[in-house]
């Protein structure tokens, strides 16, 4: 984000505890893609773009370091991506939900107080997810809907049913965000973003960073990978395009370098003071068989030989369901989609097969073992005994989702993927 930023006039400032990293060691994971360290990585920065952001190694849930940053900064546009953004990590026990929620409702509320006391006047564009609205039964609107009731009508928030701690943690922090717009008169975008995919951020490959101390980083573990990303890793190494369960889950998905051409537009065109305003970001629904169908179908292409198989549903969802969000006012802002998802599949492919060992290394941590039910247990295959059984074709249709879990790590440890503030 803040390679993208700069790219586009914005002055850059940043904070980022490094929790990605230590997170994704914990689940024995790495990223696919080698990640520099940030010194290493702004130096990067500085010999590509000629400007060196300012960079805090700090917490967001420590106020004082907040309200430095803000000094020092005072920020015309704050984006804030720097939550802890895993379903399966909130879920493995009552130490990690208490700490998921914590991270970050208290970050976004040091993030808001700092705002009121400090940057009255700054735009708040804060990453929320669209697994905020769960899968309800009805079309869902971009935050608030139209209802009568008993007669009387009003426009309400529309309701949240997320499906993990870590889900339940965005949603407190939309109340919070709306709260502060109305009693702070704070102007914010609270983005419920889809699930992302990629490994190139900017909107042509020509301008994608030739230094891969610049790439993003890319996790395959069952915590920090999200669906599109594990199945372009499990493809590379050989190993099956895992779906969870038997349903059809489906899920808004958009790649990295769309993520950044939106969080931009909303940073480029603000609300007005005291406005709330929220945006579903994402490009096209899949169900996440239709993904690991595409994915598989560009792998047989480039000489690879994907497997689809379904496995237990670690996961409390429902795997059948009616799905259809609005998504317009990104579109109406300008928003274009650049890619299309069968040549990001194959950028992705090209870009990880030179780093298929770093896969293959650790490929025990691509099958999950944390369970909704607080248990740990590896999900066997439902075709056959675990790894055993008969495998699907790839392409035929299949099914089950990892809603999201993280990943698409957007400009890794540097500066702005986690709170970027910025100076356009
Ligand atoms: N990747 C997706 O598919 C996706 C989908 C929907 C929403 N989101 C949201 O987008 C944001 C970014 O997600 P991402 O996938 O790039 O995750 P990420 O883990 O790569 O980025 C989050 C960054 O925030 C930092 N961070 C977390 N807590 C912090 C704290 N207290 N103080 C300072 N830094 C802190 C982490 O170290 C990490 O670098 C998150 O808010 C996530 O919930 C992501």
């Amino acid at each position: 984000m803040a390679q993208y930023l700069t790219a586009r006039g914005h002055q850059v400032a940043g904070i980022d505890a490094g929790f990605r990293r230590e997170w994704v060691a914990e689940m024995g994971g790495r990223s696919a893609l080698p990640v520099a360290s940030l010194e290493a990585r702004l130096d990067a920065f500085e010999s590509a773009r000629g400007t060196r952001p300012h960079v805090v190694q700090g917490d967001l849930t420590d106020r004082d370091v907040v309200y430095r940053l803000f000094e020092e900064a005072r920020p015309e546009a704050i984006v804030h991506l720097g939550e802890c953004p895993s379903a399966p990590y909130s879920m493995i026990d009552a130490d990690h939900a208490i700490w998921v929620q914590r991270n970050n409702i208290e970050g976004t509320m040091n993030v808001l107080y700092a705002m009121r006391d400090l940057a009255p006047e700054a735009h708040l564009v804060k990453l929320g997810t669209m697994g905020e609205y769960g899968t309800p039964n009805l079309d869902i609107p971009e935050g608030f809907f139209e209802i009568e009731y008993r007669g009387r009508r009003d426009r309400l928030p529309f309701p949240r049913q997320a499906g993990s701690w870590y889900h339940w943690s965005k949603v407190h922090d939309s109340n919070n965000v709306m709260f502060a717009c109305r009693i702070f008169g704070l102007r914010a975008t609270d983005v419920m973003q889809g699930v992302v995919y990629g490994t190139r951020f900017f909107g042509s490959s020509a301008d994608h960073p030739a230094d891969p101390e610049l790439h993003t980083r890319l996790d395959f573990d069952q915590a920090f990978g999200t669906a599109l990303n594990r199945f372009c890793c499990q493809s590379v190494i050989g190993e099956p395009l895992t779906l969870f369960g038997l349903g059809n889950q489906r899920r808004g998905f958009l790649p990295i370098c769309d993520s950044m051409q939106c969080l931009t537009l909303a940073v480029d065109n603000p609300p007005e003071a005291g406005d709330y305003r929220v945006f579903n970001q994402f490009e096209e629904t899949y169900t996440i068989s239709e993904l690991a169908s595409k994915v598989a179908a560009v792998a047989s292409e480039m000489g690879l030989d994907p497997r689809i198989r379904r496995i237990e549903n670690p996961r409390k969802e429902m795997e059948e369901h009616h799905y259809n969000p609005d998504h317009d006012h990104l579109l109406a802002l300008g928003y274009q989609p650049t890619r299309d998802m069968d040549s990001e599949i194959r950028a992705m492919l090209e870009d990880l097969l030179p780093h298929h060992d770093r896969v293959a290394a650790k490929r025990d941590v691509l099958l999950p073992d944390i369970r909704w039910d607080g248990s740990r247990r590896k999900s066997t295959f439902l075709d056959g005994s675990n790894g055993a059984g008969p495998e699907e074709a790839a392409g035929e249709p299949s099914s089950v989702d990892e809603p999201e879990a993280g990943a698409a790590d957007v400009d890794h440890a540097v500066v702005a993927e986690a709170a970027p503030l910025t100076r356009g």
